[in-house]
C-alpha cells in the first residue's frame, strides 16, 4: 500500500502497478485516503489528491474512488457492525481500510459484489505489506456478500456518528432530532446553487426551467443530483455558484439589515472560497474579502472571474488586518464544519474535542477583531457551519460580556424557509440538517447578528 519500499522492490512494485486496472487503482486510492483521513485527520479531498494514482485516473475513476471513501465515512458504524463478527483479530491499519472500502462497495454501492471482492483482493496483492492478507480478505468478503446487507439493515443509522459527536448533538438538540440528523447522513445530498442577482446570464427562473430545479429561500435553486456541476447551464456565463441553502443565509441576514445595500462597505473576514463574497458583490455591495489561505483565495479569484463580479481581495491573517471600520462585517469563522457532513462525511472522522477547543479559542480572538472593524451603527454577523454547541451561542455570550457597545439583533425567521420556531431560540439561528428533510435538508449552521451601538 505504500511506495516507500526498497528501490529494487520499488521496481517490482512498478511492474505490479503497471498491470493493475484503473478500477483497482481507484479502489486502492480510496483505501489509502481512508487511512490518511483516519490516522492524520486530513480532509478527504486532500487525502485523495495526495495518493499517487489519483491525478492520473480518468474523471470517472476518480469519482468512483471518492464515492467509495465517502461511503466508508457515511456508513462507518454500519460497516464496523458488518465486519465485527467476521474479523476476530484487529487487522493492520492498511488491511482494515481495504476491508472497509470493500464493505462500502458490497453493501452500500451499486457495484458488482464479485468485482468488489476480486479487485479488493488485487489491491491487497499489489503490496508486499498486505499480500499475506489476500486469502483472509477473500474469505471475509465472501461472508460479507452473504450477510452484510442484513447486518447493516439491523444497525441504526446513528451508529454512523462517532460517540463523542453523537453525545454533544443529543445533549444539545435532543434524541429525536439526533436520530433524524443521522438519517440525513446516509441520504444522497442534493445540489444547491445560488443564482446571481441582476446578472447578464441566466436568472433563477431561467435556471429552474433549464434544469428542473426547485427555487427555495431567497436565491437558491435546489437540484436533485450533483454530477458534473460545470456541465450545468449558466456555469460558463457565471450565472450561479454552488452554495448550500444554509450557507446562503448569513449574507442574506446581513443584507436584510440595510434598506439599500448598493455600495455599502462590507468586510468578508474569512472569505475563501467566496460563496458569501459572491452573494454580497452580486447585490452591489463594496466587498473587501480577507483570507489567510492563498490556495483558497485562488479559488475565490476564479469564482469572481467566472461570475464577472468584483471584490477587493486581501491575503492576510484576519487578526493582523487593519482598515477603516466597515458598515458591515461578516465573520464566517473557521470551525469544525461538522454541519457540512451531508457532502463531506469525513468531517465527522477527522475532528476531535481538542480540535474543536482550538477552533473555539480562535473564534474568541476573531470576534473582538471583527467588532473592532465594525463602524458605530454597523452590523456584525457571526456564522459557523458547525453543529458543535461550543462553536455557537457560548461564543456570542462570551463576546457580549466584554463588548458593551454591541447588542444582539433578534432573528425570528428566514425568508422563504419554513423552519421550526425553536431554531430561533435566543434570537439566533440554528439550522439542523434534518430541517426541510423532505426536500433534502440543509447544512447545520449557527448564525448571530449583532449591531454596534456606540
Ligand atoms: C468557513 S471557511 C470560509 C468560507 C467562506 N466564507 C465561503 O462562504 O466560501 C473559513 C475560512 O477561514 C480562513 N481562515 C482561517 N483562519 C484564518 C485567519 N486567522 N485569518 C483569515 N482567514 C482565516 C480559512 O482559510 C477558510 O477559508
Amino acid at each position: 500500500m505504500t511506495n516507500t519500499e526498497h528501490p529494487s522492490r520499488q521496481t517490482r512494485q512498478q511492474v505490479i502497478d503497471k498491470n493493475l486496472s484503473d478500477s483497482v487503482k481507484a479502489r486502492r486510492c480510496a483505501a489509502l485516503a481512508v487511512m490518511d483521513v483516519t490516522a492524520n485527520g486530513r480532509a478527504l479531498e486532500l487525502a485523495l489528491a495526495e495518493t499517487e494514482d489519483y491525478s492520473k485516473l480518468e474523471a470517472r475513476d476518480r469519482a468512483f474512488a471518492r464515492a467509495i471513501a465517502a461511503t466508508v465515512f457515511r456508513r462507518s458504524g454500519q460497516i464496523k457492525a458488518v465486519l465485527k463478527p467476521l474479523v476476530r483479530k484487529p487487522p493492520t491499519a492498511p488491511v482494515k481500510a481495504v476491508l472497509q472500502t470493500a464493505v462500502a462497495q458490497i453493501v452500500f454501492m451499486d457495484v458488482s459484489p464479485h468485482a468488489a471482492v476480486s479487485e479488493t483482493v488485487d489491491v491487497l496483492k499489489a503490496s508486499k505489506s498486505t499480500l499475506g492478507f489476500a486469502n483472509f480478505a477473500n474469505a471475509v468478503l465472501r461472508r460479507v456478500v452473504e450477510q452484510g446487507r442484513h447486518t447493516a439493515a439491523a444497525t441504526p443509522p446513528k451508529a454512523n456518528i462517532p460517540g463523542w459527536i453523537r453525545g454533544e448533538w443529543e445533549r444539545s438538540y435532543g434524541k429525536i432530532p439526533m436520530t433524524k440528523i443521522a438519517v440525513q447522513l446516509i441520504k444522497d445530498p442534493v445540489l444547491d446553487i445560488s443564482v446571481a442577482h441582476d446578472h447578464a446570464g441566466m436568472g433563477r427562473k431561467d435556471m429552474a426551467e433549464a434544469t428542473g430545479g426547485t427555487p427555495i429561500g431567497q436565491q437558491t435553486l435546489r437540484l436533485s443530483s450533483i454530477g458534473d456541476v460545470t456541465a450545468l447551464p449558466g456555469f460558463d456565463e457565471g450565472s450561479w455558484w454552488a452554495q448550500d441553502l444554509a450557507a446562503a443565509q448569513p449574507a442574506q441576514i446581513l443584507m436584510s439589515q440595510f434598506k439599500d445595500v448598493k455600495d455599502v462597505r462590507v468586510l468578508d473576514m474569512c472569505a475563501a472560497p467566496g460563496g458569501k463574497t459572491l452573494q454580497l458583490a452580486s447585490a452591489g455591495m463594496d466587498v473587501t474579502a480577507v483570507d489567510k489561505s492563498s490556495g483558497r483565495l485562488k479559488r475565490l479569484e476564479e469564482n469572481l472571474e467566472r461570475t464577472k463580479l468584483k471584490a477587493t481581495i486581501v491575503r492576510s491573517d484576519a487578526l493582523d488586518f487593519d482598515a477603516e471600520p466597515f458598515q458591515a462585517v461578516l465573520l464566517d469563522a473557521p470551525c469544525s464544519a461538522t454541519g457540512t457532513f451531508r457532502r463531506h462525511p469525513d468531517v465527522l472522522h477527522n475532528r476531535n474535542p481538542k480540535s474543536v477547543a482550538d477552533l473555539v479559542r480562535l473564534q474568541d480572538k476573531l470576534l473582538p477583531k471583527a467588532a473592532a472593524l465594525t463602524a458605530p451603527g454597523g452590523v456584525l454577523i457571526y456564522a459557523v457551519c458547525s453543529l458543535q454547541p461550543d462553536e455557537g451561542m457560548p461564543r456570542i455570550v462570551k463576546f457580549l460580556e466584554t463588548s458593551p457597545d454591541f447588542r444582539l439583533i433578534p432573528l425570528s425567521a428566514l425568508p422563504g424557509l419554513d423552519l421550526p420556531q425553536e431554531r430561533f431560540e435566543g434570537g439566533v439561528v440554528r439550522t439542523l440538517p434534518c430541517d426541510l428533510a423532505k426536500s433534502g435538508g440543509l447544512d447545520g449552521f449557527f448564525i448571530a447578528a449583532l449591531r454596534r451601538e456606540g
